[in-house]
């Protein structure tokens, strides 16, 4: 992958071609912390995220996961409520520890029932279910033996796609092994904002290594079990960074950032090589012996497709003062999520916000897409995740009125629309997110859902968003 300083093609700016291609899939996305609730039934044993969650002081208003918006029971609501929208395909994720509790031995059947149920009723509606293995909730038994830092947690990891294909591969034909293996090292083991929250440098490098693994075991053994027809393919957090200027040092604080950010990942999985220049960063730290002979090899498989979320794009500069780090949009920590990039400092990029804090800025997206479609031209790409949290309401005539997530998706369809006029191979494009959900060390705090959930009740109310969201889909180009 090149680095940050690459020029791509400015955008064009405007086209007469609004329509988006025939066949691109519209999609809405969750994750199965997020919403499932039922965090003890059916023989489900804990996550690092029930552990984390339940650990005073980590969650914000010490919100949990165990009711979430209780989709383990309403799903069949849920699944109609994707049918109104008439989206085309939903991407999911599977609970590990309700589908093999603890992380080791054979699936339990109650586990393997809901999932098959759900999908078989996505089906029947014409939706194609796209299922994420991993989103972030490694059974605790795992966490207690090592976790991610540890390389028996690829052959854990390992046996369960296994298990997971043989239940469900004859009904789902689209597999992602991970979501965002960024967010569980760097997050979960350096500066600790994430489950298990861990905060050890070295204990970050080695589980995204050990990721990066799993990811290429996990894929072998999808291929094992699938038929040749199904797909593989993991989600990353790609990040659009930029430097705030063209001096030579704040261009060299982008490279770093780049670096532990996404060529960690892109590296080995797309180009068969962990990148001299991360290696170099971070020999301080380590000296990267925990990648075994064989172990890059096994992580550069095939893929058919790339999934891709986006948000914000990143803004860095070299740090003037080593205090100056500024916020990186991922939580408030006193540790670093980005080993061995001390006197890298943060920027907000100018203009709008969302509930999150992170700048509005499809432009980012756009060039993001182009970058991709420069450095790994065969590899179709997939909006895995792409959305805005802001401070929705019920307005007193029983409406969830949004026009600022109606702003943010028009403008990042449109840069959507835009790359794949000039050359990106786009797939499709998945909402983030169908419901208002746990929102990790945000708790209920954040909406991020174009059908609002609320809690106390559990009661379902579409936003306007859902609806203009629904027009598109159904149109498949986007109005003025
Ligand atoms: C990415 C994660 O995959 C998802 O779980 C999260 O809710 C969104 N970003 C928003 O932060």
């Amino acid at each position: 992958m090149t680095t940050v300083t690459r020029r791509v093609a400015p955008a064009p700016e405007h086209t007469d071609a609004i329509r988006f291609p025939q066949g691109f899939t519209w999609g809405t996305a969750t994750a199965a912390y997020q919403i499932e609730g039922a965090a003890s039934a059916d023989g489900r044993t804990p996550s690092i995220w029930d552990t984390y969650s339940h650990t005073a002081g980590r969650v914000r208003n010490g919100d949990t996961g165990d009711v979430a918006t209780d989709h383990y029971h309403r799903w069949r609501e849920d699944v109609a409520i994707m049918a109104d929208l008439g989206v085309s395909a939903y991407r999911f994720s599977l609970s590990w520890s309700r589908v093999q509790p603890t992380g080791r031995g054979p699936a339990v059947q109650k586990g393997l029932d809901f999932y098959r149920a759900l999908t078989d009723a996505l089906l029947e509606k014409g939706i194609e279910p796209v299922v994420t293995l991993y989103h972030w909730d490694l059974p605790q038994d795992l966490e207690d033996a090592g976790g991610w830092p540890e390389r028996v947690t690829t052959d854990r990891f390992a046996d369960y796609a296994t298990l997971a294909a043989r239940a469900l591969g004859d009904r789902v034909k689209t597999w992602t092994t991970l979501n965002e293996p960024w967010c569980s090292a760097f997050l979960g083991y350096g500066s600790g904002v994430h489950a298990p929250g861990r905060t050890d440098p070295v204990a970050a490098l080695r589980a995204a290594h050990h990721l990066n693994l799993a990811h290429g075991k996990a894929v072998q053994a999808l291929r094992a079990e699938l038929p040749s027809h199904a797909r593989t393919s993991i989600t990353l957090n790609v990040h659009h960074v930029r430097a705030l200027t063209e001096a030579a040092e704040d261009v060299d604080a982008a490279r770093r950032i780049d670096a532990l950010a996404n060529r960690v990942f892109t590296g080995p999985i797309l180009e068969g090589q962990y990148p001299q220049d991360l290696l170099q960063d971070t020999a301080g730290l380590s000296d990267w012996s925990f990648v075994q002979d064989g172990d890059v090899a096994t992580i550069h498989q095939p893929l058919d497709f790339l999934g891709v979320n986006y948000y914000t794009p990143t803004l860095v500069s070299a740090a003037t003062d080593e205090a100056s780090h500024g916020s990186d949009g991922h939580g408030a920590s006193e540790h670093s999520p980005w080993p061995g990039a001390d006197r890298v400092a943060f920027h907000r990029p100018a203009g709008s916000t969302t509930a999150m804090g992170w700048a509005v800025d499809p432009s980012g997206l756009y060039d993001l897409l182009m970058r991709l479609t420069a450095d790994f031209p065969t590899t179709p790409l997939m909006i895995t995740e792409n959305g805005a949290a802001f401070d929705d309401y019920v307005n007193p005539e029983g409406e969830v009125a949004d026009p600022e997530r109606i702003a943010y998706l028009h403008g990042h369809l449109s840069a959507v629309q835009r790359a794949i006029v000039a050359g990106a191979d786009v797939r499709g494009y998945f909402l983030w997110s169908l419901l208002d959900n746990f929102e990790w060390g945000y708790g209920y705090s954040k909406r991020f859902g174009a059908v609002y959930v609320d809690y106390p009740t559990g009661r379902r109310i579409p936003k306007a968003s859902a609806r203009w969201y629904a027009d598109v889909a159904r149109t498949g180009a986007l109005p003025d």
